[in-house]
């Protein structure tokens, strides 16, 4: 088998992702909305259990981050003063050969002349900036006095709520504020599938702190955050923490680092570890005339906080997820005769379907019986997928295709027929090693729950 490059590779996680409902084009029926899509029922499974573990190490496994939830309709006093009405743009260009819209970083460079990477045109417009935020009005007046925006990020939201929290949470610094939600820029090209969108998802820390602990704690948030991605199965030489130099930082930060993966079309960033200073709380008591400074009670002093912030991209690193797990392998057919298969080798604690459940045959009653008796001790603890139809091998075939670890299958041992011992056991597959272990069904939840914690 050759080698399948890069492109292959993606045409094959893409047409995977559609086949089996993980991610479809946004109005697909209408011809498609560019840079929107929808997660079908196995990829919001897959994406709610990414937000939920981050969640879980971000929020409740700590004593110094709280949680917020804030609106995406946001006053656009919020947005000038982050510097996001003035500043959050792209330098565009247009070709007026084929008028593509394009980012001025997407030109080819033939011999010091610019030119469209679409149709080769050389009649380019000169650039001018677009804003990537999203406009709307609020109400039935649609003038200056009724514009909001779309937030372009939700740690503004954190910014601007920050006293209230301050003063429910009663944290003293350092400490963060964790929201996990959507976020929309208008992109000049969305590409590489979900890659870069229109509408996307974050989930964000906003770690508060001393203006001396800054340098120290970007360092902290870098290597808890490598870590988070190797806990979701994603392995470490894919992963590269990248120093953002002096020239590509905001203005404010004082140190930035990217953490890139390997995708099949390059090395692109799933997440921006920043030392954002007090730039942001700072801004906003300017532009709001309110306080939001921290009292020191220990050393009586009054100051605004510095924030270090992990901003990741939950599409993104469900997209690497999907990335990462595809495999082509072999596989024993019905007669044990080797076969090609698909298997997304997922995580267990990321994977959409934790168990299968197949009864030996569909059409034995006890066999079906005893099956559902086991959907049912499973279901509070994990999800379970039953299939009673085709044969065992294309059953485990398709669950592999869709990243499900374990398979528990119910024959006639099961059923203490053969030998009274067995009677009450089943086979416990496990997708990558494809080995099988006989265990008591009454040890199944806690055997599955420990793999997949
Ligand atoms: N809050 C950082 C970002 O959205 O890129």
């Amino acid at each position: 088998m050759t080698t399948p490059t890069d492109s292959q590779r993606m045409e094959k996680i893409v047409s995977l992702c559609k086949r089996r409902g993980f991610i479809f084009q946004s109005s697909e029926i209408y011809g498609g909305l560019n840079g929107a899509w929808d997660y079908g029922p196995l990829g919001v499974e897959l994406k709610r259990n990414l937000k939920n573990y981050w969640w879980r190490v971000m929020v409740h496994e700590r004593d110094d981050v709280v949680g917020m939830d804030g609106a995406i309709l946001t006053h656009p006093e919020v947005l000038r003063a982050s510097g996001h009405v003035e500043g959050f743009s792209d330098p565009m260009i247009d070709c007026r050969s084929c008028k593509a819209h394009l980012r001025i970083d997407q030109l080819i460079d033939k011999k010091g002349v610019k030119q469209c990477p679409n149709c080769g045109g050389k009649d380019l417009t000169e650039a001018r900036q677009f804003n990537l935020m999203f406009e709307t009005h609020l109400g039935a007046a649609a003038d200056e006095s009724s514009i909001a925006y779309l937030r372009p990020e939700t740690a503004q939201s954190i910014f601007v709520q920050f006293k209230n929290i301050l003063e429910v949470s009663r944290k003293k610094l350092p400490f963060g504020i964790a929201q996990i939600g959507k976020a929309f820029r208008n992109e000049i090209n969305p590409r590489n599938f979900t890659f870069r969108s229109r509408e996307f998802e974050q989930m964000e820390l906003e770690y508060f702190c001393r203006a001396e602990e800054g340098m120290q704690l970007l360092d902290y948030w870098l290597k808890e955050r490598l870590k988070f991605y190797e806990n979701i199965g994603i392995p470490r030489e894919k992963l590269h923490a990248r120093e953002v130099p002096d020239d590509e930082r905001a203005f404010y930060s004082k140190g930035t680092y990217d953490i890139e993966y390997d995708f099949p079309f390059g090395r692109q960033e799933l997440e921006g570890v920043a030392y954002r200073t007090d730039y942001d709380l700072s801004q906003h008591q300017k532009a709001s005339g309110k306080s939001l400074e921290y009292f020191d009670e220990e050393t009586k002093q009054r100051f605004v906080p510095h924030v270090v912030e992990p901003s990741a991209g939950v599409d993104r690193t469900v997209l690497a997820l999907i990335c990462e797990a595809y495999a082509e392998d072999q596989a024993p057919d019905e007669k044990g005769k080797m076969e090609a298969r698909v298997v997304l080798r997922f995580h267990p604690r990321m994977a959409p379907i934790k168990c299968g459940v197949f009864p030996l045959l569909k059409n034995n009653e006890q066999l079906v019986a005893k099956a559902k008796e086991i959907v049912d001790l499973l279901r509070p603890h994990m999800t379970v997928f039953y299939d009673g139809s085709g044969a065992i091998g294309r059953r485990y075939r398709r669950q592999d295709e869709i990243g499900t670890p374990f398979g528990v299958t119910i024959d006639f041992e099961t059923l203490g027929e053969k030998d009274a011992s067995l009677r009450d056991t089943v086979t416990l597959r496990d997708r990558d090693s494809m080995k099988q272990e006989r265990v008591a069904i009454k040890d199944l939840p806690s055997i599955l729950r420990d793999r997949i914690a």
